[in-house]
């Protein structure tokens, strides 16, 4: 038998009225990720790469970020079976099946997508995704019969017999396509919220066919995110996914519980990462790299074998090449540290490049922002910046070049030159005594006056 296509709608229009927030809930991200994006990437890894997402109407403006998906807007949300309505109403699918997901269960993988699709692929009407929550709580509670979903019952419609079911629905469901439009076409609202039930079309397609069956997923895959506490619980959980599979890859976690990742952090082999590190969005590290802790990076690259840190922090387009060293309280930002350079102490570098093993000490500031526009400071290969210098750019400071402690640089530093602009040093012989007597006599009399 040939196998069918499978079409998915993602339901992404809820209120989310408990998560208190202007942003529509499947916005709320996970590791840097909106709530429906994971949902949307679970679904192409498992191969199902055609989606229709509903959305709400203050995401009307939105239907490009979905794209090459179909997007549909349901203006009254008036329940998930309703949601589904609307998609099959505007779209044309044909033969397909039907794998309905919600936007706010991002945690699903592919793997248990793919093992509810092979119970559809089985011969089975529809079938339903369960899971066992130790708190079932408001979830529904799948009504089962051997093999068979005899119906789905809401926690809000559930007698205490029901309510003490233990399988719970995850939302998740793959059906008939032709036949799922018929029931979502049947559905009433005769229930304890008045909504339109998506839930319902199990009893329909039991009434109908007689084939509705039910696999299990795992609790950690299935938790529906509602609150903000959902969100923490979510994230905890993707956290650890994300940790172990970087361990697995070669890299080490000193403190995996303090180091938090994003969905799409990249990581070679034999890696180092201390304690207190966050991993913000668009960061590559490459082999061997050694990362001390308490660092935070975002959209920044790590070359192999560069240290960082602790308290490093990278920020867009910061660039560090092979074996560069950035240490203790240094910012770096829209700049490349070549390789070999070293960055250890204190310092700001914004809008920059670092040339192959130049060493600048600590205090250095690029002065890149005159309150109008960002500059470029060029800093030649081998060259030594040293300590305290402010490089106001634009400036360039030429290869193997010098700068002075403390020095002020706004002009060009040729190749090979020095540069000094700090005031000629006055020493006055034996006066420090003298200074200290009068200062001494001055904090005297002001404590006699109060
Ligand atoms: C739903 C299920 C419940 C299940 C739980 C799993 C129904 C009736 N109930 O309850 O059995 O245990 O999920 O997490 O299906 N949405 C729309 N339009 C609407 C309403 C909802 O797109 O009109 C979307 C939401 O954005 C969300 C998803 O559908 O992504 C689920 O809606 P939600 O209101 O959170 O349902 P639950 O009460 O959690
Ligand atoms: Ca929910």
């Amino acid at each position: 038998m040939s196998q069918t296509q499978t079409i998915a709608i993602v339901l992404a229009a809820g209120m989310g009225t408990r998560m208190k927030s202007d942003t529509p809930k499947v916005m709320h991200r996970l590791a840097g990720l909106p709530l429906v994006d994971h949902a949307l990437a679970g679904l192409k890894v498992a191969g199902v790469d055609q989606a229709i997402v509903v959305m709400g109407p203050e995401m009307a403006d939105q239907a490009d970020r979905f794209a090459p998906h179909k997007t549909v807007v349901q203006t009254d949300r008036l329940g998930t079976g309703h949601a589904v309505r609307v998609a099959l109403e505007a779209s044309e699918t044909g033969e397909a099946d039907l794998l309905v997901v919600f936007g706010d269960t991002p945690l699903l993988t592919p793997d248990t997508i793919k093992a509810l699709l092979a119970c559809r692929q089985e011969g089975a009407a529809a079938a339903v995704l369960g899971f066992r929550p130790s708190e079932p709580g408001v979830y529904g509670r799948l009504i089962t019969e051997g093999e068979q979903v005899c119906r789905i019952v809401e926690a809000a419609d559930a007698s205490p017999d029901e309510l003490a079911v233990g399988l719970c629905n995850s939302g998740v469901l793959v059906a008939d396509g032709k036949k799922l439009k018929t029931w979502v076409q049947a559905l009433k609202n005769d229930n304890a919220k008045g909504e339109y039930y998506l839930t319902d079309v199990i009893a329909l397609a039991q009434a109908d066919d007689g084939a509705c069956v039910f696999a299990e997923g795992d609790v950690d895959e299935l938790i529906g995110i509602n609150t903000r506490a959902d969100l923490a619980m979510a994230e905890g959980i993707l956290q650890n996914r994300y940790r172990a599979a970087a361990m697995a890859g070669g890299v080490t976690l000193i403190d995996p519980a303090s180091t938090f990742l994003s969905h799409d952090t990249t990581f070679g082999t034999d890696i180092e990462i201390g304690p207190f590190t966050v991993f913000g969005p668009g960061v590559t590290v490459g082999n061997h790299v050694t990362i001390k802790g308490f660092c935070h990076f975002e959209n920044a690259t790590i070359g192999e074998r560069a240290t960082v840190g602790p308290y490093a922090r990278l920020r867009v387009g910061a660039a560090l090449e092979t074996d560069a060293h950035v240490g203790n309280f240094v910012e770096i930002k829209n700049a490349r540290i070549e390789e070999g350079a070293k960055v250890n102490h204190l310092t700001y570098i914004g809008d920059a490049r670092v040339g192959k093993a130049a060493n600048v000490g600590a205090g250095t500031i690029t002065a890149n922002y005159d309150g109008f526009n960002k500059s470029h400071t060029d800093i030649g290969a081998g060259a030594s910046i040293g300590s305290n210098t402010v490089l106001v750019a634009p400036v360039a400071v030429g290869d193997g070049a010098i700068t002075g402690a403390g020095s002020v640089v706004r002009k060009d530093v040729p190749d090979n030159a020095i540069a000094v602009t700090d005031a000629a040093q006055k020493n006055r012989e034996g006066t420090a005594d003298a200074y200290r007597a009068q200062r001494k006599a001055v904090k005297e009399s002001k404590s006699k006056d109060s």
